[in-house]
């Protein structure tokens, strides 16, 4: 099947590269190469074939993803999932023009502002459902600080899928919980309740000092993506999410 073909200039303006004027005065000044060449006329349309953007350069730089991108962020602490907030806003982190696409970038779901550790981002909107729809069960890993000892019972409490939050009048979802050391440990969800681990630790007794996401369905968290940092996922790394957890 061949790939859809786009105008330049409509694609190079919802990757956020500017106007389809100014992108039609980037071609007239010989800014896009197309294969090594001068693609001189803007208005020409191209196929969008996955390997484009290695194709594909303007002023001697590979053309930004395509859309349809899935990008995983180490959120760090401190940044809050939201395009309007004051203070710092985790769009901040990404390359000044990706906030400009069209269609945007979205997070899927939300981390508080508190928490760090493993974001998805897309701009593809059936991609983001089916990884929050509850059927898709994509299960969501936090290691958990606790300013309190672990008494032994939470476990059973979780696993019972009995257990109400407050103001809330359906009990959560069984949580299964790893144990770490007396005031560590990790607990797995296929839920995403508002604030939902720190209400649980709260509805036990205890309080969560720190929250770090690490792994989202079968995705992990590298080990070498820093704080702040992010990677495009290629079609392995978004097949990863929805493979087992
Ligand atoms: N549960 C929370 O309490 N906060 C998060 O950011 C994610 C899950």
């Amino acid at each position: 099947m061949s790939a859809k073909a786009v105008r330049l200039d409509k694609l190079l303006a919802n990757l956020g590269y500017g106007s389809r004027r100014e992108i039609q005065a980037l071609g007239r000044a010989g800014a896009i190469r197309l294969d090594g060449e001068e693609l001189t006329d803007a208005g020409a349309r191209i196929a969008l074939d996955p390997d484009l953007p290695s194709r594909l350069s303007i002023d001697e730089e590979p053309l930004d993803p395509l859309p349809g991108l899935c990008l995983m962020l180490h959120k760090p602490l401190g940044v809050t999932c939201s395009h309007k907030e004051a203070g710092p806003l985790i769009y901040g982190l990404l390359p000044e023009r990706w906030r400009r696409r069209e269609p945007p970038l979205s997070t899927v779901g939300r981390l508080d502002k508190e928490t760090s550790g493993l974001l998805l981002l897309t701009d593809d909107g059936g991609l983001l459902h089916r990884i929050i729809s509850p059927k898709a069960h994509v299960a969501k890993r936090y290691q958990v600080t606790l300013a309190r000892p672990l008494r032994g019972d939470e476990e059973a409490a979780l696993a019972a899928g009995t257990m109400m939050l407050e103001g809330e009048d359906r009990p959560l979802l069984p949580v299964a919980m790893e144990m770490g050391d007396s005031t560590h440990c990790a607990v797995t969800l296929t839920e995403g309740r508002y604030h939902q681990v720190r209400r649980m630790f709260a509805a036990l007794g205890n309080h969560v000092e720190a929250l770090h996401r690490d792994r989202v369905g079968g995705l992990d968290l590298p080990a070498d993506l820093p704080a702040g940092e992010f990677r495009v996922l290629d079609a392995g790394g978004v097949a990863a999410i929805f493979a087992g957890g």
